[in-house]
């Protein structure tokens, strides 16, 4: 029987998802299938209730469901309640439901594919939604030396900062217009900047941080996942830095999902060719 896999997104159309988990279920010869449902805000738990009665033997969670959707559900795993989001969801028998994060998980283990360690590393990161601040948390909680939360509304920035200060971790907010001179120099110090904010989503964007942020030795991570080279990647590449772009991040959190779902190891290779052939070839 065809096992049902699904994402729920508002909008969802421009998800990778189903292209990335239909090439790893051909590899290993699994008989799935997985849909993309676009699911207005009002109609989550409903649409919840009907993936547990039609037997859907797992789901991604989007924008802008990831926190909407952890109320809804039995359980949270301590991924998720860390990040405060929810990418996954895992059914067990009885109807009962658990809500994970495989987002951070995937973008540390892409940083350790590469053999970039955090631990001791002074960290600036850019953007502070859904996604940025549970990568501060990952962050926060992995020995880093020092952590710089810059986000456009600063007030964001300083309420996180000051959670996570409270953890014992060295925290603090950068104000962020990106011209600021005080945010380039935050991100030049850094040994590692991270863009999690939606600037290079577009092809014409800018990069996120001014010119003069980046430097030789420096990892440049842009979590946007795109087609494009970002001008964040093409400025950190100028001035030295390793870039990294938001494949692996998004490769990662998906082979993690399907562990989750199947107690297996997902195909990379096969998942990272299905993006290349859906244009995110970099
Ligand atoms: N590679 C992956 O697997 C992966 C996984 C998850 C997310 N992502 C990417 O991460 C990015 C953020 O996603 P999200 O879910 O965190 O979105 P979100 O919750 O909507 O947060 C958006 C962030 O971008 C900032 N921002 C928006 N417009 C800006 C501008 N013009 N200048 C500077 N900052 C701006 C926002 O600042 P304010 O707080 O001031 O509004 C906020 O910090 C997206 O590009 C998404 O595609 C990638």
């Amino acid at each position: 029987m065809t096992e049902r896999f699904a994402i729920f997104g508002h909008p969802v159309a421009h998800s990778l998802s189903p292209v990335l988990h239909a090439a790893n279920f051909a590899s290993l010869g699994i008989d799935a299938a997985y849909a993309k449902m676009d699911v207005p805000p009002e109609d989550l738990a409903g649409a919840l209730a009907a993936a547990v009665a039609d037997g859907c033997r797992g789901l991604n969670i989007t924008v802008p469901h990831k926190q909407a959707i952890m109320p809804l559900l039995s359980r949270i795993a301590p991924s998720a309640a860390r990040a405060g989001a929810v990418n996954v969801v895992e059914f067990l028998p009885g109807g009962r439901t658990v809500g994970h994060n495989t987002d951070v998980d995937g973008f540390f283990a892409d940083l350790d594919a590469h053999g970039i360690s955090v631990s001791g590393r002074r960290v600036a990161l850019a953007g502070c939604g859904g996604a940025g601040s549970a990568l501060a948390r990952g962050f926060a909680e992995r020995g880093i030396a020092s952590l710089a939360i810059l986000n456009r509304s600063f007030e964001k920035a300083a309420a996180l900062a000051r959670e996570l200060s409270a953890t014992g971790a060295d925290v603090s907010a950068c104000p962020f217009p990106p011209s600021a001179p005080e945010a380039a120099e935050t991100v030049l110090a850094a040994d590692i900047a991270v863009n999690a904010t939606v600037v290079g989503l577009k092809p014409d964007d800018p990069s996120a941080f001014a010119p003069g942020s980046f430097r030789p030795g420096q990892t440049v991570y842009d979590i946007v996942p795109v087609a494009h080279e970002t001008a964040t990647c093409r400025a950190a590449r100028a001035a030295g830095a390793a870039a990294m772009d938001g494949r692996g991040m998004l490769l990662r959190q998906a082979a993690l999902a399907f562990r989750i779902w199947t107690g297996r190891d997902a195909d990379i290779d096969a998942m990272s060719a299905a993006l290349a052939r859906a244009g995110l070839s970099g």
